[in-house]
This record gives C-alpha cells, structure tokens and sequence, in this order.
C-alpha cells in the first residue's frame, strides 16, 4: 500500500462511527479517529473522558495506543472527526509525529467535510527522536 492509494471517505467514516462511542459527558465534545496502519488495518479512537479532567485521553492517542499495542507502528493516514472540523491538539501532533511526520492528517466535521493535512504541517519545527541522537 502506498501512501496515495487509500480510500479517504471510507476513512473518514470511520472516523464519524468511533465518534460515536466518544465519553464526553463534561465538555461535551465529541471526537472520533480512525488511524490506517500500512498493514491495512484501521484502529479507531475516540476521546474518553474523567471526572478528575487531566485524565481525559484524546481519541487520537487512543488510536496509537490501540495500534502500536497490536503490533502496528507505521501508519498511511489518520482520520479525526469533530462537531465542527477541529484540528488535533498539541499532544496529539505529537505523538503522531513519533510514527512520521508524512502521516497524512484527515481532519473532518459531523457532516463528513475534511480537509487533507500532514503531521509535519501541523508540528513545525518539532522536536523528535533525532534530536536525543
Ligand atoms: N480532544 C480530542 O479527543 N482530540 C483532540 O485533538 C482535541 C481534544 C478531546 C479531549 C476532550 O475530551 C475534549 O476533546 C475537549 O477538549
């Protein structure tokens, strides 16, 4: 598989149906993500939140958690969806950019609109494992 022949609505779907199992009951905002390693599998996420706030976890991260924990470390493309198109946060970027700054990013509203970025156009001027070299 190369990093241009996958099937971005089909992944963006999927992104919309793990948003569906987000645990958001404190703020509310509901994420989904749907993560496609380059063995072909997809690992979905979404944001599970705590009554103790800094534990909520984003669905992204629970995508790479689920991924690399069966096995997965190299990824084509993520899929995020929100209510409104909103765009990863800090932490999620990166983590991602563990895996590859050429990790395309899929970021998507409810109705399915996305917008095609990378982890590298969201991470500028990151620092990464090159640096502890
Ligand atoms: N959230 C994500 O799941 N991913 C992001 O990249 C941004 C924020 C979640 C965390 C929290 O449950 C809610 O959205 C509001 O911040």
């Amino acid at each position: 598989m190369t990093i241009t022949d996958f099937d971005r609505e089909e992944l963006v779907r999927q992104a919309l149906a793990a948003r569906e199992r987000a645990y958001a009951p404190y703020s509310g905002y509901e994420v989904g993500a749907a993560l496609l390693g380059k063995s072909g599998r997809v690992y979905t996420g979404c944001n599970v939140e705590n009554a103790v706030y800094p534990l909520c976890t984003c669905a992204e991260r629970v995508a790479v958690v689920k991924a690399v924990s069966e096995e997965e470390q190299e990824f084509v493309a993520l899929a995020v969806a929100t209510e409104n198109g909103g765009a990863p946060c800090g932490s999620c970027r990166q983590t991602l950019l563990e895996f590859g700054g050429d990790i395309v990013v899929l970021i998507a509203d409810a109705s399915g609109v996305y917008r095609q970025t990378t982890v590298a156009e969201l991470l500028p001027d990151s620092f990464s494992a090159k640096h502890l070299k």
